[in-house]
């Protein structure tokens, strides 16, 4: 290859670029294409590089897969609330046999990002605020999206993103900078990328942010030492979107040439839209800052990674596919229910949901219940909202058109227009119940969509007060990308559903769960704050010196004039001590009771296993699944460790009445933590906790030796 034709394996660029991306195709003087979404298309670019330029290396063409290419999944921030590795990794798949079917052969997902933030709009792109959950689901989505062998036509390159700490952004602003301690780093933000490279991610992207002042693109720490060397990675790292240029913006690089520098040295493989490699690799090369096997290393990965996916035998992709395999029955199907798991039951007031029999009319309002786009959620670019179900529809079909009474009063999310609010308290009287289907139209999260204010927005509020006080049970089903400060509208309902964003068969899954055909078994992935200010706020928080045990003083026990004291003084807030939910937290139509929490053993060294056994009991009439979640706590350790981690959840169905006695095995190398470069599981006493969420959990000790 000359020097150029090594670049231009570098070098990607975007099919809007038109006839320049033919011209660099023709040259060989680009490596790969973003978003070229008609196989037609596809075809006809890659034969230019295959047919027409000196050496015929094949393009591989990438787009943002997210949460499904035409068939729409819930948001990935939905999909956690299953905790259901396998569905997880079924619609992965299904996402790739989709996008494959149109010449898409890389996506730039799963996004691992931990948020503890929902102000940070892209928290809707992740698995929320644990390293665990997020490093399982994350697994499960770049096995589902490369499937057995990336070699299958089917299957697409996965790309964990963004490396690393950009879900830490600071104040919740996109792109903002990070201030992550290097422990703090590898014990939270980085658990979930080593997992992806366990599980064979094919490539990485980095991150926009700068952590303590260095971007990501040339963090030579991050990428070089800690992904390849110490992980001993050997994939593919491509930059986030004109990245390497960003440098210059962020101040740390004087100019693109010392961007380009710094990235090459960070071993970053792929400049996505900077242009950068193109313009200032060769110079660089000639002034000896840059040695030719450090470009050699980046093509030979990238043409492994084409090599893998079979591209130099088969280079095109079938025109035919996409008619048969585009929203294709099973697929249907299993967007249904990972929507189904992804709802979360948040309260339900005596027996107001399932449905009973004397439900027959049914009114139906709020800007979400027929919004066959905004149910899709972010990052939506191929799915094609004429195929969303929306809750009307489903409603409709579920109980005749005549029974549905529908008046959505506002129109969208941000409605500020309450004209219509006389028409509908009239109509309240004719129906037994009032479903109202508020929360944020699509375009409020996402990328570079980032709110200071987590409230309902426009007059959704007003609406569900204005409900409350027409005497009939109000649910409310809330559809967002993100938490949403909600409590004062939960204490006006009589039951809450939280979908987050449920994608394209969103309708049908919302009725089957109100009418118990579903009975919810989602939980949250991140906690709920009551209001802003709790922000940064999730349950695997340190002790502090002075931790908080609930028997503080509030603001309204401190009377006028009360002088200051040193005795009491504890890590809270004096006005919300409490988070609105807590992480893990979801409800059932079945009734899970927990109890007799037993060790195999007191003590454990080694390799060992601990062998947890309980009692797990469903004393109602109706069959459900529960999330048992365990968390551990490293009373004393040589860094201060998280109040509660969790480090195994199991899914398990539950007959009615039924009661299970039930057992898990935890490699205690489940137990550790970083420290520097070392995983270590420190000698010492842990506890262990066993429950449906973070708070509520059995508890039990045992000494590691
Ligand atoms: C910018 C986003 O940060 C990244 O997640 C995405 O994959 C790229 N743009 C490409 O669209």
């Amino acid at each position: 290859m000359t020097l150029d034709e090594k670049i231009g394996q570098l070098n990607q660029m975007h099919y809007e670029d038109g006839a320049f991306l033919e011209e660099n195709a023709r040259k060989g003087l680009v490596g790969t294409v973003m978003s070229i979404t008609n196989p037609i298309d596809f075809n006809r670019i890659q034969r230019i590089a295959v047919e027409e330029s000196r050496l015929g290396i094949p393009l591989i063409n990438a787009r943002d897969v997210i949460h499904g290419f035409k068939t729409i999944f819930p948001i990935p921030l939905g999909q956690a609330c299953s905790f259901d590795p396998d569905l997880v990794e079924q619609a992965a798949r299904i996402s790739a046999i989709e996008a494959a079917a149109a010449g898409i052969r890389w996506t730039f997902a799963p996004m691992v990002d931990i948020s503890q933030d929902p102000r940070w709009g892209r928290i809707a792109e992740g698995c929320g605020e644990d390293p665990y959950l997020t490093s399982t689901l994350g697994a499960s989505m770049v096995r589902g999206f490369q499937g057995n062998d990336l070699k299958d036509p089917s299957s697409i390159a996965a790309c964990a993103k963004h490396f690393a700490g950009y879900g830490a952004s600071e104040s919740g602003k996109d792109y903002n900078s990070t201030f992550i301690a290097p422990n703090r780093f590898r014990n939270i933000y980085l658990r979930p990328f080593h997992s992806c490279v366990n599980n064979g991610v094919a490539t990485i992207m980095t991150s926009f942010n700068d952590n303590d002042g260095i971007p990501s693109t040339g963090n030579k720490w991050l990428v070089k030492n800690i992904l390849r060397d110490e992980w001993g990675y050997e994939g593919v790292v491509v930059t986030d979107w004109n990245a390497i240029n960003e440098m210059v913006t962020h101040g740390y690089c004087e100019d693109i040439r010392s961007a380009t520098l710094k990235a090459i040295d960070a071993s970053v493989d792929i400049d996505m839209m900077s242009r950068a490699y193109i313009g200032y690799i060769k110079e660089l090369i000639d002034d000896g800052l840059i040695d030719i096997n450090q470009i050699d290393d980046a093509v030979r990965r990238i043409l492994l990674l084409k090599h893998s996916l079979g591209l130099f035998e088969s280079p095109y992709c079938d025109e035919t596919l996409k008619s048969s395999v585009f929203y294709a029955p099973e697929h249907i199907r299993t967007a249904q229910k990972l929507a189904e798991e992804s709802i979360v039951l948040l309260k339900n007031d005596a027996t107001t949901l399932p449905f009973n029999s004397e439900i027959k009319k049914i009114l139906v309002t709020g800007p979400l219940a027929d919004a066959p786009y905004e149910q899709l959620g972010t990052w939506v670019f191929d799915g094609d909202a004429k195929h969303s179900i929306t809750p009307l529809t489903a409603l409709k079909d579920e109980f005749g058109a005549e029974n549905i009474i529908f008046e959505p009063v506002l129109e969208y999310s941000r409605d500020t227009n309450l004209d219509r609010l006389k028409q509908i308290k009239e109509k309240a009287a004719e129906a037994d119940i009032i479903l109202a289907f508020v929360g944020e139209e699509s375009i409020l999260s996402g990328e570079a969509h980032s709110m200071a204010s987590l409230s309902l927005q426009g007059a959704q509020s007003q609406l569900i007060k204005e409900l409350s006080q027409t005497g009939k049970p109000v649910v409310m089903i809330v559809m967002a990308g993100r938490p949403l400060t909600i409590g004062d509208e939960i204490a006006l309902s009589s039951a809450v559903l939280y979908s987050f964003a449920p994608g394209t068969m969103g309708g049908p899954a919302i009725v089957s769960t109100l009418i118990g055909k579903n009975n919810p078994s989602g939980k949250l992935p991140v906690t709920f704050p009551m209001t802003v200010g709790q922000i940064p706020i999730y349950y695997n928080h340190n002790n502090t010196g002075r931790p908080a045990d609930g028997s503080e003083v509030t603001i309204n026990d401190i009377s006028v004039g009360t002088s200051q004291t040193s005795l009491g003084n504890k890590s809270y807030y004096l006005d919300f001590k409490e988070c609105l939910y807590p992480f893990g937290f979801g409800m059932s139509y079945s009734d899970f009771s927990y109890s007799d929490l037993c060790l195999d053993k007191s003590e454990y060294q080694g390799n060992d296993s601990i062998i947890i056994s309980f009692n797990l009991k469903n004393s109602s009439e109706v069959p459900g699944t529960e999330v048992v979640q365990v968390y551990i706590r490293d009373i004393h350790a040589s860094l201060t460790r998280p109040v509660k981690e969790l480090i195994h959840f199991e899914r398990i169905a539950m007959d009615a009445n039924d009661s299970k006695r039930i057992s898990f095995s935890i490699p205690v190398n489940k137990l550790g933590y970083w420290l520097g470069n070392k995983y270590m599981t420190e000698p010492g006493k842990f506890d262990i906790f066993v429950g449906g969420n973070s708070e509520d959990c059995m508890k039990t000790s045992f000494q590691y030796n």
